[in-house]
């Protein structure tokens, strides 16, 4: 026969190993169900803050299209930037940051890391010329192959910045006389770039 304090020690350590040998994976005995089941809100639970109009959660893509949809993006996404000096010097500062080491100054595929890295196609090519601007802001934000995405490093207004400029290197690739005359007549004048 166990004294009364041993008895109530007894009793318990019973009922805290009971509600202690859960291992998560199920629901645990609720001794007192009153503290699971409080009306308090967690913290970050959703009824907590409604977020502010045109936010998005984090972690959360909100890009329509998969790697292999390319196609489909070129046709679908149209280029929200107009094509202006300010934007393509934005698009070009935003390509000497990112794509010039792999692509090089000129978009022909020559950057510094070649031929460390794999030399990539040029995007000057008649292939990349004819693309949409959707469709070089696909690869951009999805990658393509060895080319990893960048959608994490570039915001979206910054991808169209610089697609505006990949198709400026194109057709500084392959002038038509109209562009040469205009640019050494902007020579001429100061007004380059
Ligand atoms: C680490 C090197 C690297 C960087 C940085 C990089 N690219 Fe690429 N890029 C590649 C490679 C390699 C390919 C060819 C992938 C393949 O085999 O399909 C490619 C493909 C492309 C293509 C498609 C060309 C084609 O003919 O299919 C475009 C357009 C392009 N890159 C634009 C960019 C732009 C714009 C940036 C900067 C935002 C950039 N790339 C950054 C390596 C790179």
């Amino acid at each position: 026969m166990l004294p009364k304090s041993g008895f109530y020690g007894v009793l318990f350590l019973a009922m805290t190993s009971v509600i202690a040998c859960g291992d998560g994976s199920k629901t645990t005995f609720e001794f007192m169900p009153d503290m699971m089941d409080q009306v308090s809100v967690k913290a970050q639970e959703a009824s907590m803050r409604t977020p502010p109009p045109g936010t998005i959660p984090g972690g959360f893509d909100p890009y329509p299209y998969t790697a292999d949809q390319g196609d489909l993006a070129g046709l679908e996404l149209k280029n929200p930037l107009e094509r202006t000096k300010e934007t393509i010097l934005r698009g070009q500062t935003v390509y000497n940051n990112t794509c010039i080491v792999c692509h090089g100054s000129k978009g022909d595929g020559n950057g510094s890391i070649v031929p460390k890295f794999p030399r990539p196609p040029a995007v000057t090519s008649a292939k990349v010329t004819d693309w949409s601007d959707g469709r070089i802001y696909h690869v951009i934000t999805r990658g393509q192959n060895l080319m990893g995405p960048y959608a994490t490093q570039i915001p979206p207004e910054d991808r169209w910045a610089v697609a505006h400029y990949v198709r400026a290197l194109g057709r500084a690739a392959h002038p038509t006389q109209a562009d040469i005359d205009a640019l050494k007549k902007a020579l001429n004048e100061g007004t380059y770039p």
